[in-house]
């Protein structure tokens, strides 16, 4: 009797107390012969080392999902073969996004499967129906056991697979609950080998579940070539489909998505996206370039500064911004530049709901601070890019250059920036300041 790792299904003659392959202590249980015939990928298919001329090359062509900020975030497409895990939070839009994409995918190169654990067929085409997509190639399947998706998968013959989701695999009888880490571990690695074995690009859906109880997509992670994110933003209809980790291709690559009638549409240029391009500009109010991945998003940051009530601490809330930085930034306003805002309620806010984390935003966060303060306003044709340090020193961002070249080119003609090298030949005046007191003192906001 042959044994077999519970974790990771290598298999070895005799009993092992480690995994050589994934690690596992005590994972080896004895299983039955062989079957001639069992599914392809749940035996372990052996290879020997080959020297690295003799390994052939990934080939370069990949599938075009149909939209292209989709495709920029995988890395140029799918490539054949690659197992891509597709998080979410319930109801963000993943079946809908993944249904037009399969299509799309289905209408290109051939037959796609998409295999739902959660609704019936008649639900999906429903859905189908609403989002225009009628491809004959595109298969439908609500299953939940491993075995049957596979022998489905073998009898479609699919370019590409979608499993919709992890979570409501049934991937071994002894596994326990479904959607427990060892039923969704299993799965994950048991296509993982499928889509290695058949050349088919693999996308495996998973569930972000605040309760405990149930594996979510960090979980396998490590199993998979591409992991993203499909996020929502804090109000709204838009959407981020983020990546976090790309064997083929970079990791930081975000695009912006807008949920409509007819499903889920890209939004091409998303530079200006976050900031109206009628906006009269108001006290409190600053524009930062942010950087999404290689994208540079302009966004607004709101500040609203009174005089609180008088009873109790004064309130600081944020939105969209660190609440602790943002804390910071205000004993640093008061320190450098001596105004006070222990008796005053302070509002910030990025417009548009979207959550910026990097310190490149502090100093038109203290910009728009200072604004409201003062009641003035920042010129609408003038964008604000800095860290502020604690010694009330404006320090570089990384990747300036880069964002003031998309400043200009969507029409800004002022910037005010760390004192760092400057793109060439660009039409922008960049007014260069080393103190947040300059910055203050350049934009009238003293
Ligand atoms: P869904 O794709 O089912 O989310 P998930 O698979 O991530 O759980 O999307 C659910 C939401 O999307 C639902 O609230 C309805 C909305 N929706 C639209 O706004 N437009 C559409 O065309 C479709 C199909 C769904
Ligand atoms: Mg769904």
């Amino acid at each position: 009797m042959p044994y077999r790792c519970r974790e990771c299904g290598y298999r070895s003659p005799k009993w092992l107390g480690r995994c050589p392959v994934c690690q596992s202590w005590e994972s080896f249980e004895e299983v039955a012969e062989d079957k001639a015939g069992e599914t392809a990928g749940q035996t372990w298919v052996g290879e020997r080392p080959r020297s690295l001329a003799d390994i052939p090359r990934i080939p370069e062509e990949r599938l075009s999902t149909g939209m292209g900020e989709v495709d920029r975030v995988l890395g140029g497409g799918l490539i054949p073969g690659v197992v891509v895990l597709f998080g979410g939070e319930p109801g963000v839009g993943k079946s809908t996004l993944l249904l037009q994409l399969a299509a799309q995918v289905a209408a290109r190169y051939g037959k796609v499967l998409y295999v739902s654990g959660e609704e019936a067929t008649a639900q999906v085409k429903l859905r189908a129906e609403r989002l225009g997509v009628a491809e004959p190639t595109l298969y439908l399947l609500s299953e939940q056991h491993l075995l049957r998706i596979v022998e489905a998968v073998q009898d479609v013959g699919p370019t590409a697979l979608v499993v919709d989701s992890l979570q409501t695999v049934l991937a071994r009888p002894d596994g326990g609950e479904i959607g427990g880490l060892l039923q969704v571990r299993e799965a994950a690695a048991h296509f993982a080998r499928l889509a290695k074995g058949l050349g088919m690009a693999t996308v495996l859906v998973s569930h972000i579940t605040k309760e405990g109880g149930f594996a979510g997509p960090k979980t396998v992670e490590h199993l998979v070539d591409v992991a993203v994110y499909l996020e929502g933003v804090r109000e709204g209809d838009l959407r981020l489909l983020r990546c976090v980790k790309n064997r083929y291709g970079s990791t930081a690559e975000v695009a912006v998505l807008q949920m409509g009638a007819s499903g889920l549409v890209e939004v091409a240029n998303p530079s200006l996206f976050f900031v109206p391009q009628d906006r009269t500009p108001r006290p409190g109010s600053a524009i930062v370039p942010v950087l999404e991945g290689s994208r540079t998003l302009l966004m607004e940051i709101q500040a609203l500064v009174t005089p609180s009530g008088g009873y109790g601490p004064p309130q600081r809330r944020t939105a969209g911004l660190d609440f602790n930085r943002a804390l910071v930034l205000l004993a640093v306003i008061e320190k450098h530049l001596g105004v006070h805002t222990r008796a005053m309620d302070v509002y910030l806010a990025v417009a548009g709901g979207l959550e910026v984390r990097e310190p490149a935003v502090d100093l038109a966060v203290c910009a728009a601070v200072l604004g409201s303060v003062r009641n003035r306003v920042i010129p609408a044709d003038t964008v604000i890019l800095g860290e502020v340090g604690l010694a009330g020193d404006v320090r570089p961002v990384r990747r300036g250059p880069e964002r003031l070249r998309e400043v200009a080119k969507l029409g800004f003609r002022r910037a005010v920036v760390p004192k760092a090298p400057l793109p060439k030949r660009v039409s922008l005046e960049a007014i260069q300041v080393q103190t947040l007191k300059e910055a203050a003192e350049v934009l009238g906001l003293t």
